[in-house]
């Protein structure tokens, strides 16, 4: 299909050619007859290097007519051929070839307009990737908003629902082990239910604790540690005794590693310690960050459970993504200290208030 389209051109001028080359033998014998007043059959009986002088003049005629065809055809044929090029580079997206030279007549003048399109089909094949990234982030936040809704969802259920029930159950309990009618071995049941019941309170604390949004959104280091300590005290689930120092600016990523480290030793100490107290310390002295977690409650074997569970190993990995070391001390029944130094290449002027 597209072969034939092409050649469709030069046999059009080839056709024009020879009707071209007819009416010229036509005019000049028109013409010959009138000057020299021949007959037809005096003509047809001229002969030129065995040739009848007729045939001679039709077939130059139309040997030149050809050739004129064909030369103005190829050329014709050349101009069409780049501008189909042009349009097939177009179609496919490329915008930035080169525009051949078409000339000055309505061929070149279609290879301006197309030019022009060019410009036009760049811009908005621009916009339309501007849009479709922006459609891209818009699902992202839409994604973001909808876990974050969800998070807060499940933890205002668990916390209004299971913890308030978990409450009463274990104060019901509380004052029936106090009843002093009834047996010592029920006594000494109820008590483990009580203390069953405390112990997933507590779960559900700190439970509650990680289902808090994931990074500090939008909100500095500072604020948001304050704001998770003044909760966990008011609600009384955590005697909680803090000191931050007024922070350097620091990179979305260390905050984010900060609060999750704090999230996590909070919640451990929620869990396991038994602990009646927890002190947190922010400081930041030359050049230098230091985090400490510090409980009173019960410790345990550090290097038992360094390597092998979750929740130390990412306090850890964190420390370290951050070119921080690590050091966790323990003594049983005496309490629990994370701490955690950070170096930080602090630039002028950047003191947060
Ligand atoms: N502050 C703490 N007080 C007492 N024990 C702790 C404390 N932090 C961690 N542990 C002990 O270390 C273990 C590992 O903690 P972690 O890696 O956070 O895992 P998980 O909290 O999921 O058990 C805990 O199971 C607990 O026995
Ligand atoms: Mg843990």
């Amino acid at each position: 299909m597209k072969k034939e389209r092409k050649t469709s051109v030069i046999g059009l001028m080839v056709q024009v050619a020879v009707l071209v080359a007819a009416v010229v033998t036509l005019l000049v014998l028109f013409m010959m007859f009138h000057a020299y007043p021949l007959t037809m059959r005096v003509l047809l009986a001229m002969e030129w290097l065995n040739l009848p002088v007729f045939i001679w003049i039709v077939g130059s005629a139309v040997a030149a007519g050809v050739m004129v065809g064909l030369s103005y055809g190829y050329g014709l044929k050349k101009r069409l051929t780049s501008l189909i090029h042009l349009i097939n580079t177009l179609k496919q997206g490329r915008f930035h070839e080169p525009f051949p030279a078409l000339g000055n007549d309505e061929i070149g003048q279609i290879g301006v307009y197309l030019r022009q399109l060019a410009v036009h089909l760049k811009k908005q094949v621009v916009s339309l990737q501007q849009l479709s990234s922006e459609k891209a982030e818009w699902k992202n936040q839409a994604k973001r908003e909808a876990i974050f809704e969800e998070r807060q969802r499940l933890a205002r259920e668990l916390h209004d629902a299971v913890s308030q029930q978990l409450f009463a159950l274990s104060m019901m309990l509380a004052a029936m082990e106090r009843n002093g009618q009834l047996p010592e071995k029920e006594r000494a049941r109820i008590s483990m239910m009580k203390k069953m019941a405390l112990d997933t309170q507590k779960e559900m604390r700190a439970l509650l604790l990680h289902l808090r949004p994931v990074s500090l959104e939008g909100q500095t280091l500072t604020e948001g540690l304050e704001k998770l300590f003044r909760e966990y005290s008011a609600k009384r689930w955590m005697d909680i005794d803090w000191e931050i120092d007024p922070l350097p600016a620091l990179s979305k990523g260390m905050e984010d590693h900060l609060f999750r480290i704090v999230q996590e030793g909070l919640s451990n100490v929620l869990r396991h310690a038994e602990a009646s107290k927890l002190r947190v310390y922010l400081k930041y002295r030359d050049q230098q960050l230091s985090l400490r977690l510090m409980d009173n409650g019960k410790g345990f074997d550090v290097e038992r459970m360094k390597n092998t569970s979750y929740g130390l190993r990412s306090i850890e990995e964190r420390t370290h993504e951050m070119g921080g070391v690590l050091k966790l001390i323990s003594l049983p029944g005496k309490g629990t200290q994370i701490e955690i130094k950070v170096p930080i290449i602090e630039q002028k002027g950047q003191i947060e208030s």
